[in-house]
């Protein structure tokens, strides 16, 4: 089901985009690793969750990692796969669910990122999710998250309103059969610390295009510890 939706929003974009760079608060986040916690890219073991495009499996491998793209949409990883045909990078794609259990032992990953993929993730799907990030993440691992903000974003309590899902502070978004989870500060503190130490948490705003409109969102970066 959610398979065919992101397939679907990948043949023909609504909210995805196809950039092929990070974002500036990854890099911004990237840099923070290794001056704050003397953490350098090179050699890391990642698992990017819903990897999309690759922009930040890709960047990262270039700065010396070795990364897994965990990814649901064939197109995706096909898209992403394309980029660096070309170039000798330690990458590899998993066409599977982040909400299902992973193919890996425990404590393999040195760095787990999930830069806005889990907002799809229904509420069991987020505790298997939760369960074997857990899992899989090393004691001293990093976890990172940019999740949807519910604090303060407009766009986020009229869709509450007016187009709700079927779970708690969910919501439909429009033009797609996309169901979105948004978070307030309390419910973010609660949903994650039962399994990670947060270590720094903090409100972010920029803007989306959803078919062709553009809304100014609320995020969540979140810097957590096992
Ligand atoms: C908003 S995009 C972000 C992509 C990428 N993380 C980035 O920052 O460019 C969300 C991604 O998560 C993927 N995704 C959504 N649900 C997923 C699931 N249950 N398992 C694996 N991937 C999923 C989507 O296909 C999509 O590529």
């Amino acid at each position: 089901m959610q398979e065919n939706i992101w397939e679907k929003e990948y043949k023909k974009p609504k909210l995805v985009t196809g950039h092929d760079k990070p974002q500036a608060f990854f890099v911004k986040f990237i840099k923070y690793l290794r001056k704050e916690k003397n953490i350098k890219s090179k050699g890391l073991n990642v698992l990017d969750l819903g990897s999309g495009t690759g922009r930040n499996t890709i960047y990262l491998a270039q700065n010396g990692a070795q990364v897994v793209g965990m990814e649901i949409s064939d197109t995706a990883i096909t898209l992403a796969q394309k980029r660096t045909r070309h170039l000798e990078l330690d990458i590899k794609y998993l066409k599977q669910s982040i909400g299902s259990t992973y193919p890996f032992g425990d404590n393999e990953f040195d760095l787990i990122i999930d830069v806005t993929s889990s907002n799809s993730l229904d509420e069991k799907e987020r505790e298997v999710y939760l369960d074997e990030v857990h899992r899989v993440l090393k004691k001293d691992g990093i976890f990172f998250v940019r999740a949807l903000c519910k604090d303060g974003d407009k766009n986020a309590k009229f869709l509450l309103k007016n187009n709700p899902g079927e779970e708690k502070d969910t919501y439909i978004m429009p033009g797609t059969e996309l169901q979105e989870r948004v978070f307030s500060e309390e419910d973010f503190r609660e949903t994650y610390s039962k399994y990670f130490n947060i270590l720094k948490l903090e409100k972010t705003e920029s803007y989306s295009k959803v078919g062709g409109r553009v809304y100014k969102r609320r995020f969540w970066l979140a810097v957590m510890g096992k």
